[in-house]
């Protein structure tokens, strides 16, 4: 097995990945490193490769819970429509990842760099998709404040689906 072109799949990131809220695009960041961490250790030798997979796979595995739920606080707090399907869409991901751990550890096949590939991808579209439209509508509802930070606050809630329903143009 050869080792994977790392300079082809390694991801900088790119302000057109942010999605304009300063936590998320953090959160963001550090999973795009764990991705490119994991390229790194695609050497081309399974045994590396396997024990460094094993080595960091369920803390990986545990931030992006803790993302997930981050993301899925906000949507809720904000009654976002999209909500169930954007949770939806994290659960299946993170039952991917976990069926997956359950194949390396009966010994099946397993190779790092199509598991990074996977990831990667996913990851990317993830963001490019569902997670930037859930934040042009939390942009749409929030109030940005003095020190120039995104907050939502139940009266925004109030306003935004008064006006989306036309009652405050009525009046
Ligand atoms: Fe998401
Ligand atoms: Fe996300």
């Amino acid at each position: 097995m050869t080792a994977v072109n790392k300079k082809s799949e390694l991801v900088s990131w790119s302000s057109t990945f942010s999605v304009g809220i300063k936590l998320i695009d953090d959160q963001h960041k550090e999973l795009l490193n764990l991705t490119n961490d994991l390229f790194n250790h695609c050497v081309g030798d399974d045994a590396e490769e396997r024990a460094y997979f094993e080595k960091v796979i369920h803390e990986a595995v545990k931030y992006v819970k803790i993302h997930f739920a981050t993301e899925e606080k906000i949507m809720r707090k904000t009654n976002f429509s999209g909500f169930l399907d954007h949770k939806r869409e994290h659960e299946a991901f993170v039952l991917t990842v976990v069926e997956q751990i359950q194949a390396f550890n009966e010994g099946k096949k397993f190779t790092l760099t199509a598991f990074t590939k996977f990831l990667k991808n996913w990851i990317l579209t993830h963001i490019a998709l569902q997670d930037k439209q859930y934040f042009e509508y939390f942009k749409k509802v929030a109030t940005r404040k003095s020190d120039g930070k995104l907050s939502i606050t139940r009266e925004d809630l109030t306003r935004y689906s008064a006006s989306k329903s036309g009652i405050q143009g009525a009046v």
